[in-house]
């Protein structure tokens, strides 16, 4: 089974509109032709961002998707501040990203939330990205495996074989988000084997072999080939190093 690598851009709250198409020019420009033959490159700008960044990726015809950070679970209604599926899928937004650990532990989002989110994100045939990961606590206790099964469990509640073997998961252990300490290629390895692991138990062979799962965490150009070399990592989801299209780029090109 070959997954198509995933190189995921979360620019959580960073770069206005203005420069958020700065930035996506200057990272096409620095990505040589035809490396986007063989990786997948998602951009998730602010909801600001968005209508310009997909009118760009449209107009220029860039081998970019367009992505999201978030969103709420009902299509419409009295939410205020909130973002509908639908209106990201009419932006022609294809994936978005779902249980972040800052969405959980800033805003609360509670893995039921996380599942009603996977979802409403299908039913607009939009992209999950379901994220878990555990906080440093919780694995200096050893309950790393436990934590992020739990959320896979809880998050893939009530979805099809043939929608979660469509979707993306993203292991980001909390411990190294933004903190520049990255788990080791081993470590990430282990606990990305333990994921696919856990769809086949809860689908079966083809649908956890079709599954991609990425590591988020400090992801650089100088650890994604390590990362990115492990049998159970199918891409990363990147904060940081997603704003400088130089540092992004390398990790792009990871593969050579
Ligand atoms: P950093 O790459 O900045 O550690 O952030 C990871 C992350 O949270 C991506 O969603």
């Amino acid at each position: 089974m070959t997954r198509t690598p995933l190189i995921s851009g979360n620019w959580k709250m960073n770069l206005n509109h203005f420069e958020a198409i700065q930035t996506v020019q200057k990272l096409h420009y620095l990505i040589p032709k035809g490396v986007l033959d063989n990786v997948e490159v998602s951009i998730h700008p602010p909801f600001t961002d968005i209508r310009s960044v997909q009118t760009l990726i449209e107009s220029e015809d860039l081998d970019f998707a367009l992505g999201a950070q978030h969103c709420h679970f009902e299509d419409s209604g009295a939410f205020t501040g909130e973002v509908s599926p639908a209106f990201l899928a009419k932006l022609n937004t294809q994936y978005v990203i779902c249980g972040h650990s800052e969405r959980r532990e800033v805003f609360g989002e509670t893995d039921e939330m996380v599942n009603a989110k996977v979802l409403a994100i299908m039913k607009y045939a939009m992209t999950p990205i379901l994220c878990c990961g555990e906080t440093l606590t919780e694995r200096e206790a050893g309950k790393t495996e436990s934590k992020v099964l739990g959320q896979i469990d809880a998050g893939l509640a009530g979805v099809t074989n043939e929608q979660i073997a469509a979707l993306v998961i993203a292991y980001e252990p909390i411990w190294a988000i933004g903190t520049g300490k990255t788990a080791t290629a081993d470590d990430a390895q282990t606990v990305c084997a333990a994921i696919r692991m856990q769809v086949r138990k809860l689908t079966d062979d083809a649908t956890a072999d079709a599954v991609r799962i990425q590591y988020g965490g400090s992801v650089k150009g100088g650890n994604a080939p390590e990362l990115m070399s492990q049998p159970d990592i199918d891409g990363a989801l990147v904060g940081g190093a997603s704003l400088d299209p130089d540092e992004f780029s390398r990790i792009i090109q990871f593969n050579g």
